[in-house]
């Protein structure tokens, strides 16, 4: 709980330490736990991929978190202005302040075709729980996803109430927007996935599904997957967006930043673990493809569920456990600019939510006809590296790819090296063994992982 004499009690606290995991956790678990998680382990060699990216989490994602928690919670202001305030009290040049900049910019980004995504989940309640997957065929349930992609007008229709619900959180501010949504939405979405794999346990398959995923098969693992999985951790945890620093301006001077980045590391891969527990037996069970990629969530279960016993009941609960992941990582996309906008003009809470997550439904526009009417429009296409690549693609590729590890990058040096080792080692009251642990992973570990990661994937 928040202390009395704590700077930040003035623009509002997180009510206690369990309301800011829960929102941290709820931007954390996403699309990235439900849907991409499962099938790299798959392609990655199981058991053994899950190893090295649990370690990955350990050292790189979770000093990173803290890192970006730190910032927010020193600077009590946006994340631009918390990285300023913070550089400035350390004698370092505000331009570091770059980090959370580039880091909103990918937010900011991101919501645009997160969005659009998050809309397909919710057009996906509709179908599942009116029975059109019901009998279905790989045809007609292909048929369906490409109808959907093919059609702007319902895309639009999707993403604009998708962004409409994100907009409506967010402008209620922290207490009765951020909070009271987490807290409602993030109980659900365990019960949901808990109900999930209760459902999983009943199709025979899943002894298989156990297999698939914790069986370490260490000569499938390859130097690709260890960057896939360095990658997946920096995503996975939300990390390099500012989001974190955006929460931890919220978050009261007496929490363990330490023990509470590792609580919500812990969540993010147990959700993770348990969505690929609820969706390979279902897979199996219908002797379906386990690395379908892009297509596993939005194909390929439909099928499954089309054909299962209560597959409409159980596929409409499997999309509202998707809508609500989406939507609190959604919100989480959109604090951090709204933050910034509120404390650097005069139109208040609600209206600077309004206005960009307003501009950012328009850029999701651009995501949503390159789906379709767009779908020839390759902006880059005079660089072979970026050859039929649409505005969708180019925005999930420069956002992962190059902003987040940018911004991530440039936060972990900030903290590690630019910050007064004493100021740091108050805030974060650890042990000393723990602290000089994080500091030396913050200092050397992380930068030269990102870097790796980072040239990797632009050459790749
Ligand atoms: N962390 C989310 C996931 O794993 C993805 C995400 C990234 C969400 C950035 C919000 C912001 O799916
Ligand atoms: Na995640």
């Amino acid at each position: 709980s928040a202390s009395g004499s704590d700077s930040g009690v003035s623009r509002g606290l997180w009510s206690s330490r369990f309301a800011f995991i829960l929102a941290a956790t709820g931007s954390a678990v996403g699309l990235g736990n439900v849907w991409k998680f499962p099938y790299v382990t798959g392609e990655n060699g199981g058991g053994a991929f899950v190893l090295v990216y649990l370690l990955c989490i350990a050292i790189i994602g979770v000093p990173i978190m803290m890192a970006e928690v730190f910032i927010g919670r020193s600077g009590r202001h946006n994340p631009i202005g918390s990285m300023r305030l913070v550089a400035e009290r350390n004698l370092s040049s505000p331009a570091w302040r770059i980090s959370a900049v580039i880091g909103m910019i990918a937010a900011f980004a991101i919501l645009s075709f997160y969005s659009v995504i998050g809309g397909w989940a919710a057009s996906y309640i509709g179908h599942a729980a009116m029975g059109d997957f019901t009998g279905g065929t790989a045809d007609s349930i292909g048929n369906l996803f490409s109808g959907l992609l093919g059609s702007p007008k319902q895309l639009l229709a999707w993403h604009t109430l998708f962004m409409a619900l994100v907009i409506l959180v967010v402008s209620r501010g922290l207490k009765g927007g951020l909070e009271r949504a987490v807290t409602i939405l993030m109980p659900a979405l365990f019960l949901l996935l808990l109900v999930a794999v209760g459902y999983a346990t009943t199709t025979g398959h899943f002894g298989e599904a156990v297999s698939f995923l914790f069986t370490p098969n260490f000569s499938a693992l390859t130097i690709n997957g260890v960057l896939i999985a360095l990658g997946h951790a920096f995503f996975t945890l939300s990390l390099g967006m500012a989001i974190m620093m955006a929460y931890g301006s919220y978050l009261g001077k007496d929490v363990a930043v330490g023990r509470t980045a590792v609580s919500i590391a812990l969540m993010d891969t147990m959700v993770a673990l348990l969505a690929g527990l609820a969706i390979f037996p279902v897979v199996f069970a219908n002797g379906l493809e386990a690395g379908a990629g892009p297509g596993l969530i939005f194909q390929t279960l439909p099928l499954a569920f089309g054909n299962m016993p209560m597959g409409s009941l159980f596929g409409a609960l499997f999309f509202i456990l998707l809508l609500f992941a989406a939507w609190t990582s959604g919100i989480s996309l959109l604090e951090p600019v709204v933050e910034w906008v509120e404390e650097n003009s005069n139109m208040g809470r609600s209206g600077s939510a309004i206005v960009v997550g307003v501009l950012c439904w328009l850029l999701g526009i651009a995501s949503i006809l390159s789906l379709n009417v767009w779908a020839d429009v390759t902006p880059l296409a005079m660089f072979e590296r970026f050859e039929g690549k649409t505005i969708f693609d180019l925005l999930d590729f420069f956002t992962a790819n190059i902003l987040l590890p940018l911004s991530g990058l440039l936060t972990a040096i900030f903290v590690g090296w630019f910050v007064a080792k004493e100021s740091l080692k108050a805030d974060l009251n650890l042990s000393s063994g723990m602290f000089t642990l994080w500091l030396n992973l913050l200092r050397f570990v992380t930068p030269v992982a990102v870097v790796i990661v980072f040239v990797y994937n632009l050459l790749a």
